[in-house]
């Protein structure tokens, strides 16, 4: 089967990637002719475990290829997959489609023999429709069938997530489609992955609700650890306690400084912003938007209470800045909040991320990098893990005490043992564990 996949962002590449290791002939286009190039040199333009070693296999085994040529590409797919961005619209938070709408126009024109086209990236209810009547518009011969099949890959886990999914979703409404997304997937089929068909429109709604539902989880559980702050209870046996109960379940049940990333942010501002369109609105979840927007400064308030309630000229190591672990991604990365959080409080800020450090720059201004996590902590009033990296699980505590100024730790992610961290002399700080 050939397959085009429109867009080698994030989600394009993995998913370009996968589709070849299942066999299946893979062509990535771009526009950006440096990425295309970079692609073509071995060199992956962003960070995710296995995924280089996946292309490069993929490459080399003549199932994997990349090109700016949208044109050819197109002409000789079974199936094009649109995955390109769909960011929030400046000014009013719904998904900007202004990528997806110029890639349906450039299928239509280049489009021949019957063609699946399959929006993967993440758009508003009713995109499907609006894709179709641009390319039905663009060329009434082509011979298409427009399908929705969102994706729901974890930055950093997201080869595993593309090959163990817990689910497939796919919303057609042409049944001749049916049977090419069936092939696409086969290899999962096998491996009895539920393949979910549905409408487009629902299947588009799935995935903000999936997303959404995450998002509102978090949001629970990190208002819970406030309050256990508040009534000396911890956090972690709360989630343990009610993530026991099947219908709870205990994902995504971590207490920290509020969700981030390229997913969540955007998607339940999409999902608030279409519910009110349809006059339908979403309470829950524009109340779990707020709540997140305001904990990520809270966050930095927390660290500045736990350091006495003053920073002005106080040194604080920030470890990890990514919005999660294994990935360079800083986009609504918590970390930015309560970085600002802190030097608008008059801290001299310096900070350490294993991945995220070139992003980090672009994004924020006003302090130092290290490293290292010993580095950062040189002279320093507090360390601050923002991002749980492995590598900060099993910090050298009393190395950490010889270069700091005072030993204090305020730990975001809840990574050690309030105990452990005393025994060291170490103040410690956690989130939702009455300390
Ligand atoms: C999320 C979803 O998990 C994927 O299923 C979905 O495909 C993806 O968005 C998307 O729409 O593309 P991702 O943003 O990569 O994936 O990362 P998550 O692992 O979901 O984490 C999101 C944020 O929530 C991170 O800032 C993380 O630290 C935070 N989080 C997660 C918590 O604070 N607590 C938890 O228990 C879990």
């Amino acid at each position: 089967m050939k397959i085009t996949m429109i867009g080698s962002g994030y989600v394009g590449l993995v998913s370009g990637a996968c589709f070849a290791d299942f066999g299946h002939d893979v062509t990535c286009v771009d526009k950006d002719a440096d990425k295309i190039e970079a692609l073509k040199a071995g060199r992956i333009p962003i960070f995710e475990p296995g995924l280089d070693g996946l292309v490069a296999a993929n490459v080399a085994a003549g199932r994997l290829a990349f090109t700016t040529d949208i044109p050819t590409s197109v002409r000789e797919a079974d199936v094009v997959f649109i995955a390109v961005g769909t960011p929030s619209r400046r000014g009013d938070g719904h998904a900007d489609l202004s990528y997806v709408h110029g890639a349906a126009r450039e299928i239509a024109e280049n489009v021949s023999g019957f063609t699946v086209v399959v929006t993967k990236s993440t758009v508003p209810v009713g995109t499907g429709d609006e894709v179709e009547r641009i390319m039905r518009e663009t060329n009434p011969q082509a011979d298409i069938a427009v399908v929705s099949n969102p994706e729901f890959l974890r930055e950093g886990a997201a080869i595993d997530d593309f090959k163990r999914p817990d689910r497939i979703v796919v919303g057609l409404d042409d049944e001749r489609a049916r049977a090419v997304m069936t092939e696409a997937y086969r290899p999962l089929y096998l491996n009895q992955a539920p393949l979910l068909f549905t409408t487009r429109r629902t299947s588009e709604l799935i995935k903000y609700a999936s997303n959404a539902f995450l998002a509102l989880k978090i949001t629970f559980i990190n208002e819970m650890a406030d309050l256990c702050e508040k009534v000396g209870a911890n956090v972690q046996e709360v989630a343990r306690g009610i993530g026991l109960d099947g219908r709870i379940g205990p994902k995504f049940l971590h207490a920290g400084p509020g969700y981030g990333g390229s997913c969540f942010p955007k998607d339940t501002l999409a999902l608030v912003k279409t519910a009110q369109d349809y006059d339908s609105p979403v309470r829950l979840i524009e109340t779990t938007v707020a709540v997140n927007d305001n904990r990520k400064r809270a966050m930095g308030r927390k660290v500045i209470h736990a350091v006495g309630g003053d920073v002005r000229g106080k040194r604080i190591a920030v470890l990890g800045l990514t919005f999660k672990p294994n990935t360079d991604d800083m986009r609504d990365s918590p970390a930015i909040a309560v970085i600002q959080t802190l030097t608008d409080a008059g801290a001299a800020v310096i900070a350490y991320d294993p991945e995220g450090m070139d992003n980090a720059r672009k994004l924020i201004e006003g302090i130092d990098f290290a490293d290292n996590a010993y580095r950062a902590a040189e002279g320093a009033d507090a360390v601050v893990i923002v991002t749980e990296w492995n590598q900060f699980r099993a910090l050298d505590f009393a190395r950490l005490k010889t270069v700091m100024n005072a030993p204090v730790m305020i730990d975001l992610r809840n990574i050690y043992r309030p105990d452990e961290v005393a025994r060291h002399g170490f103040s410690y700080t956690s989130v939702g564990r009455a300390d």
